[in-house]
């Protein structure tokens, strides 16, 4: 009896506590959306006409979504809102196709060990929800957003294995395909049998006359695979609008029932573990007569309410906006930072640049855009990249190249000559895209290592040829994470692999030369990634020296102050780096000669490529005694010892090994105090100032004292 009451008490105890648990997750709600309600209210109301009772749906919706999210990634968003967690240069992203890399869902999930080798903590997952065979965009034309492809997995495995991700401090990305649906789509099926509500999703006419209106001012996405933006839909028997492929409906934002479910379709991502949201095509969500229907003054609108009601729900969360454009219409999708929209943004000219440079073997325009970015507000986090699952399209600064009598049209023929191998002596295996012979505007596709040349190298048998040009893939990936913001990797780039021409055979594929670099994940090459006398090995260790420094010093981190160095020499890049006491040179010499280039500094520099791997590794974990002990004959070096939590690590032992060898720990703070220990001097990762001699395609990384007085 007295058993019985006790637990009809406790009941009432756990039941009260439930109950305070409940009122406090409807509090914070409040709170949040109290914080941005009348911002929220003013842009709702001005898109769609005072429309109070759509506006209410919207807010109702937020409170489902939100009462829907599990008590794990609420305490995830506590942990993650506001931390810019992604600022630090401890992050690193892997773009990867899930069937490519591994199948399934599932098979990421086993393959997670894989990812934390390679120092991944950011997985972008491409296009992984239903999307119909042989009309699908590689999964950009979705017909339905609360289901995972089935030949994929379930949106069960989805939330498995984004909670497994979470538990090893791996962040997800997703796309949000948001400015169309595949035509298949449960609203696209209705719209074809004529439900005029559905056709209102969508942007329907019964003739061509408004079509003929619109189309002058819309340039083509895909010239030559998808020419025109309107579609024929015999069905319905009118045209809808299809700016990409002819069955991706564009969807109509002007429509409160299409944002107020597509924002609801993105929440659900989220609540499945989705930390980033790529906003897939942001720009052309908003069409409007008469113009180019790009980056109209409403997409800002949708994305800052995006924005705050990701911030309701759930607040982890990051937006990712692909803006695939020219910089002056990129930066306005940060909003400002008051009001911010987009948390990262593509770096998408530097990257178009760096591909220039490799061309022309010319850094001059790099060094332009470079300090272009470096003039921005630190709060704008780049995703910086080399190659996407995309074409690389030739939007450079033509106006700064006209000095140099650089005409647009035929640059971009000699890039894509060049790239593509046709150009004499071009080591380099692309394909073109998209080939508009009437604007002279091909673009281009190929992985990162075949366009270095490393496919042609192998093919050829040339040793010398491979060498170089593995040189320059690493020169690459090394200027990439010298760069501010968070680097992306293509999956199979950590192990050079090459193009994939089986699409050549598939009669879906075939017209698409983009499935050039979206091969399958090729594991018998990975398996030969410790082995340094493999292309294979030489990259992935590489990659891992590279990612380790990056991680272990606070110069990387995106608060650091960016400058070009003025090397003197048109063929290497010069870039400076500063925060927290130090200071990093970083020289990439792009050309096709050795090159010595004069550095003016009052004491030596540690060139981190040259710290022995062994030492580094057990240096940069923190374990200076396992660094120190890890010296021995031949293998003399400097223990990189770092705090790396803090990032303040004191010396921890400086000296001679018994068997000679010369080992020191450093700090992070200020490694140079151990740097006047003659022993030291004479150690290769030691570089004295003045002439400093850079290898063809290649770089280096000279972390340099910081003298506030000099
Ligand atoms: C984005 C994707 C691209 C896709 C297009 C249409 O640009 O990156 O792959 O074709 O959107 O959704």
């Amino acid at each position: 009896m007295s058993r019985k009451t006790m637990n009809t008490s406790e009941k009432k105890i756990s039941a009260r506590r439930r109950e305070s648990a409940a009122e406090r997750r409807e509090r914070i709600f409040r709170e949040r959306l109290a914080a941005c309600y009348d911002e929220m209210k003013w842009l709702y109301c001005e898109l769609y006409h005072n429309d109070e009772q759509a506006f209410s749906y919207f807010t109702e919706m937020l409170r489902r979504m939100y009462a829907e999210r599990s008590a794990a990634l609420h305490k995830w968003d506590e942990q993650r809102a506001g931390s810019g967690w992604y600022k630090s240069g401890r992050t690193l992203g892997m773009c990867l196709y899930v069937d490519s890399f591994a199948g399934i869902l599932e098979g990421v999930r086993e393959h997670l060990s894989y990812i934390e080798e390679c120092g991944v903590n950011y997985i972008h997952l491409m296009p992984l929800l239903k999307s119909p065979e042989g009309k699908s965009d590689g999964g950009y034309a979705v017909s339905d957003f609360t289901e995972v492809d089935p030949r994929l997995g379930s949106m069960k495995d989805l939330a498995r294995l984004t909670r497994d991700c979470h538990k090893k401090d791996i962040a997800v990305c997703l796309d949000f395909v948001m400015n169309h649906t595949s035509d298949e789509h449960e609203w696209a099926k209705k719209a074809k049998a004529g439900d005029p509500d559905a056709q209102a999703r969508y942007f329907f006419f019964d003739g061509w006359d408004v079509p003929n209106q619109f189309e002058p001012y819309i340039p083509d996405v895909f010239p030559t695979t998808a020419p025109g933006n309107f579609t024929w839909c015999s069905e319905a028997g009118k045209v809808v609008m299809t700016m990409f492929y002819p069955y991706q409906w564009d969807l109509n934002y002007a429509n409160p029932t299409v944002f107020n479910d597509m924002t609801a379709a993105m929440l659900n991502l989220c609540n499945h573990g989705v930390d980033i949201v790529r906003l897939d095509a942001v720009p052309y969500i908003w069409k409007r007569r008469g113009t180019d229907c790009r980056n109209q003054p409403e997409v800002h609108s949708l994305v800052r309410l995006l924005r705050l009601a990701a911030g309701v729900v759930c607040p982890g969360t990051l937006l990712l906006g692909e803006v695939v454009m020219e910089p002056g219409k990129v930066m306005p999708y940060f909003g400002t930072v008051e009001k911010p929209e987009c948390d990262m943004l593509y770096n998408v000219t530097t990257m178009a640049t760096t591909w220039h440079t490799v061309a022309t073997k010319d850094v001059r325009l790099l060094e332009h855009q470079l300090s272009i970015v470096y003039g921005l507000p630190r709060e704008f986090t780049f995703l910086n990249y080399l190659r996407s699952h995309d074409d690389i399209g030739w939007g450079l600064d033509y106006d700064f190249l006209a000095q140099f009598g650089t005409e647009q049209t035929a640059h971009k023929k000699f890039l894509n000559d060049f790239l593509t191998g046709k150009w004499p002596g071009s080591p380099s295996r692309g394909e073109l895209y998209n080939d508009d012979q009437l604007r002279g505007d091909a673009r281009l596709c190929g992985t990162t290592a075949s366009l270095c040349g490393i496919e042609a190298a192998e093919y050829e048998g040339d040793k010398e040829k491979l060498d170089w040009t593995v040189r320059r893939d690493i020169m690459l990936h090394a200027f990439l994470l010298t760069q501010s913001g968070v680097p992306v990797l293509y999956s199979g780039d950590e192990i050079g692999q090459t193009n994939d021409y089986t699409y050549h055979d598939d009669p879906l594929r075939r017209d698409d030369s983009r499935y050039i670099h979206r091969g399958r994940f090729r594991w018998e090459d990975a398996a030969l990634r410790s082995d340094p006398s493999t292309r294979e090995g030489r990259i992935f260790l590489s990659l891992q020296k590279l990612i380790s420094i990056r991680a272990a010093l606070p110069v990387f981190d995106s608060a650091a102050d960016c400058w070009i160095i003025n090397t003197g020499s048109d063929h290497v890049l010069g870039i400076g780096r500063y925060h927290r006491g130090q200071k990093l040179l970083a020289l990439f010499n792009f050309g096709d000669d050795d090159q010595d280039i004069w550095l003016d500094a009052d004491e030596p520099l540690l060139d981190l490529m040259q710290i022995p791997t062994g030492i580094l590794e057990a240096a940069l974990s923190g374990d200076a005694e396992a660094a120190a002990t890890g010296a021995s004959v031949g293998d003399s070096g400097m223990a990189h010892a770092t705090d790396a939590a803090a990032g303040t690590a004191e010396v921890t032992k400086t000296g001679v090994a018994a068997d000679g060898a010369t080992f020191v720990g450093i700090s992070t703070a200020d490694p140079y105090d151990t740097v006047a220990d003659p022993d030291i001097m004479k150690l290769d990762c030691v570089v004295r100032p003045g002439q400093i001699h850079i290898r063809c395609h290649d770089f280096r990384w000279l972390l340099h004292k910081y003298n506030p007085e000099a």
